[in-house]
């Protein structure tokens, strides 16, 4: 894993939402941005404004990010158990697309990630393995 990545989560939050961001684990599908761009614009800062869409509206944006580095909770409701089966997906000339909770350990058995949805890499060619850092989009990857 590369040394410069943010390991440290970030929250953004209203009264209904909490917008979790795990930097790491993005590989910059840029789906977020575009399902809700007055929310999500990485040239800006902060990033993220989860106060300028309605709660279910973020809540869906953030569904469709494929690397499980955004994740959403409603404030003052619990996070549903996650019983949906493991499913791995090779995407199309991307990573591993891994659902339905997950953990991934190192070659020691030290847990890297735990949550619902990860990206790993298929393509060798990224600098933040087991993770997918989006490198397959330059190095010619057709997998
Ligand atoms: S991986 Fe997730 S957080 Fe990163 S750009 Fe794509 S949708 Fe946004
Ligand atoms: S599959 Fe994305 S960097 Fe390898």
């Amino acid at each position: 894993m590369s040394a410069g990545r943010d390991r440290l989560a970030k929250e953004y939050a209203t009264d209904e939402i909490v917008v979790e961001w795990e930097p790491r684990l993005c590989f910059h599908s840029r789906n977020c941005v575009r399902s809700l761009p007055q929310v999500f614009d990485e040239s800006r800062r902060p990033w993220v404004r989860v106060d300028a869409a309605s709660a279910d509206e973020v809540e869906a944006a953030v569904a469709r990010c494929p690397s499980g580095a955004l994740r959403t909770r409603r404030v003052g409701i619990p996070r549903a158990n996650g019983n949906e089966p493991t499913e791995v997906c090779a995407s199309a000339g991307g990573p591993l697309l891994v659902s339905g909770g997950v953990r991934i350990l190192d070659a020691d058995g030290n847990v890297l990630f735990e949550g619902e949805r990860a990206a790993l890499c298929r393509c060798g060619g990224s600098q933040n393995k087991p993770f997918c850092d989006g490198t397959h989009k330059t190095n010619g990857f057709r997998g």
